[in-house]
């Protein structure tokens, strides 16, 4: 919410001190340097990173050009790439991924973001033996997670649903057999995914997790869960995953715009503000 009301001062701020509607035509005014404008109506300078790409005149006026054309045609109508590191046992990943991630993200954003689970988390490699921070359980969840991502096509409201029975307190079997009767997961393919999470299949697995997990870059994870907005690992910028919708209405770059982007922060209040435009005539006033 700070970032938010950051985001909102910001635009308060640039909209009052200048508008960029009414300034002049840019072709007229003068040149450039360093690629931004001396004389732009605003203070190029000052414009929120954020801001940069979003708005055509905006991009043009302060010779944002290049930057944004390059990530405009990279990302116009992909999804949104969102990696969750976590480990099964962690209570945080837990609350996490059986809350706010499967109700505001999984359900509302699920069209516009690719998904990309780790269970590995603050797991440490020793040569190839996985010690997991919650113990010898853990590592076994962990490696069943492994195997439900690789085997079932629609892996994550499983996942859910077994970190929401392991924290009521089943054991993994148990909790993984109710998933499946509630998903009537095939057959066939429950079997594939026992007999990965039994043997070696899975263990690889569980290595392909700790190397993507110590491949984060530009930081390494310092707690879990941990989050990647198109595979970028930022640690400062962490605190996003407390509003993940803002987020994601943020940084998707599409035509259309996620539906459920409208009305964000509706839970605690809501700002509908007045449309510009309509003016109450002097005729109709009053009458009633
Ligand atoms: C993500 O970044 C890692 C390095 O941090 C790289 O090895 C990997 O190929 C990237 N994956 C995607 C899908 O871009």
């Amino acid at each position: 919410m700070l970032w938010l009301s950051l985001s909102l001062l910001f635009l308060f701020v640039s909209t009052s001190t200048a508008s960029i509607e009414s300034a002049p035509s840019s072709e007229i005014r003068g040149s450039r340097t360093n690629y931004i404008k001396e004389s732009s109506p605003i203070d190029c300078a000052k414009v929120p990173p954020t801001f940069w790409c979003v708005n055509e005149k905006l991009t043009k006026e302060c010779g944002f050009d290049k930057l944004c054309d390059g990530y405009s045609k990279a990302t116009k109508n992909q999804k949104l790439q969102l990696t969750i590191f976590y480990e099964s046992l962690c209570p945080d990943c837990q609350e996490f991924m059986t809350n706010d991630f499967y109700r505001n993200v999984y359900l509302k954003f699920g069209d516009f973001i690719k998904f990309e689970l780790v269970p590995y988390g603050n797991a440490k490699n020793d040569d190839g033996k996985i010690k997991c921070q919650h113990g010898e359980k853990e590592c076994a969840i962990n490696k069943y997670h492994s195997c439900v991502l690789h085997y079932m096509p629609e892996p994550i409201p499983f996942i859910v649903c077994m970190e929401a029975r392991i924290q009521d307190g089943s054991t993994m079997d148990k909790a993984a057999e109710k998933c499946y009767y509630t998903f009537h997961v095939q057959p066939h393919v429950a079997d594939q995914i026992i007999h990965c999470a039994n043997g070696d299949i899975g263990d690889k697995f569980q290595q392909d997790a700790a190397k993507r997990t110590a491949e984060a870059f530009p930081d390494q994870h310092t707690h879990v869960p941990w989050i990647l907005f198109n595979n970028v690992s930022i640690e400062s910028q962490q605190f996003l995953i407390s509003d993940l919708p803002v987020a994601i209405c943020e940084f998707y770059n599409g035509d259309r715009q996620p539906g459920n982007c409208k009305g964000l922060g509706s839970s605690s209040r809501t700002l509908n503000g007045c449309t510009k435009g309509y003016f109450l005539d002097e005729e109709d006033d009053f009458e009633a």
